[in-house]
């Protein structure tokens, strides 16, 4: 199948392409390396064995680009992961935020109708749900962000909606849980650009000498050991979700949403311990205050991915920990070290 990547050179995209390649798909990636390297995709080319993605440098905003590449590529379907993603930032920049995640993809839905291409994979995020009022969160769980970043997902998440209802149009939308890890060969991985604003790129920081210790954020929550629990999911089965969504999508499924999760939760604390163990590196912490805006635990139900699109997380803590470090320690300043 011949399927257009948005954001394909990114931290999933890069793990889906991958995954893609191999699976014998003709792969084209649009990008504007706003937060990626094309390094990236130099990597997946060669642990695909040579079956490198068409690549386009630009920008998902961008009409004539865009019309360009449906006309060229010509893509069955569409698989949208480009956008921004920290939420911190969205607070300080919110209107960068709507431009880029909700303007972005109006554009590329724009580009999809001239088009007559009618079928989208979307990467959403479980921070549509906000706050908890009960755990797991099913994909019927009411829907309340906290932030400009989760907003900017759900309006993008209804757009998608009202196209496919008037077009008959058909879109999977995969809500994202934690993703961590890096392909198992180390070759690839997430490269943060600054300081790290997640768990695990913290972490692998640490460990590889790049900061002094991770400071954890709240040791007196309500969960096993007081320190925050969620559920990660290795990026490599979350790409192996995009592939399972695809038959889906293609087959006219109308939008459908689902959880991607493991169904488990993993605190600060039970994820240094892995990390640790696996990579046999010390991981100095220090207990601090709660960051603003974190919630106790968050952990999805997939049981929808699991029944409809017969995918299931497969890879555990230590696999996560063990590639998060094969990356880190082969590539300690990400892809800018270029090593
Ligand atoms: P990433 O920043 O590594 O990848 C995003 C890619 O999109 C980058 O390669 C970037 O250069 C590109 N991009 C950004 N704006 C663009 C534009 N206007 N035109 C063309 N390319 C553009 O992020 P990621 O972690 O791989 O996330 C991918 C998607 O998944 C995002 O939509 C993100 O919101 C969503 N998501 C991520 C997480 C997470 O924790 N990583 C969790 C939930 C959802
Ligand atoms: N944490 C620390 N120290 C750090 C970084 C994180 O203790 O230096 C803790 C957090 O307090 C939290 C846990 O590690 O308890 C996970 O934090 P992350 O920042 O890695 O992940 P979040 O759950 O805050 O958010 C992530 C993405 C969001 C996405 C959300 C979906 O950053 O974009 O998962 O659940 F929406």
């Amino acid at each position: 199948m011949r399927i257009l990547i948005t954001g394909g050179a990114g931290y999933i995209g890069s793990h889906t392409v991958l995954e893609l390649l191999t699976a014998g798909h003709e792969i084209c990636v649009l990008d504007n390396f706003t937060n990626s390297s094309p390094e990236a995709l130099t990597r997946v080319a060669q642990l695909a064995q040579g079956r490198a993605p068409r690549l386009v440098e630009g920008d998902i905003r961008d009409a004539a680009c865009l019309a360009g590449v449906f006309a060229s590529f010509q893509p069955e379907a569409v698989i949208h992961f480009a956008g921004l993603k920290a939420v911190g930032e969205s607070q300080a920049d919110p209107l960068r935020y709507y431009q880029m995640n909700v303007g972005g993809s109006l554009c590329l839905l724009d580009a999809m109708r001239a088009a007559g291409c009618k079928r989208l994979v979307f990467s959403s995020s479980a921070t549509v749900y906000g706050e908890a009022q009960y755990l797991p969160y099913d994909e019927s769980h009411p829907l309340d962000p906290t932030n400009p970043y989760g907003r900017s997902k759900l309006m993008t998440e209804r757009i998608i909606r009202d196209w496919c209802a008037a077009e008959g149009a058909s879109a999977v939308i995969l809500r994202y849980f934690n993703p961590v890890g890096a392909h198992a060969s180390g070759r690839i991985g997430e490269s943060p650009t600054g300081q790290p604003d997640n768990l695990m790129p913290f972490i692998c920081q640490v460990a590889v000498g790049r900061r002094p210790e991770l400071v954890i954020f709240g040791a007196d929550y309500d969960t096993r050991d007081g320190t925050g629990e969620r559920d990660y999911i290795h990026v490599v089965d979350l790409a192996r979700a995009h592939a399972a969504a695809l038959p889906h999508v293609m087959a006219g499924c109308g939008a459908e949403v689902f959880n991607i999760g493991a169904g488990t939760g993993v605190t600060v604390q039970e994820m240094v311990t892995a990390f640790e163990r696996v990579s046999g590196r010390a991981v100095p912490c220090r207990s601090a205050a709660r960051r603003p805006g974190d919630v106790a635990r968050s952990i999805a139900d997939p049981a929808r991915a699991g029944a409809v699109l017969n995918w299931r997380a497969e890879l555990g803590p230590d696999e996560m920990c063990r590639s998060a470090w094969a990356w880190q320690s082969a590539n300690p300043d990400g892809y800018r070290g270029n090593g």
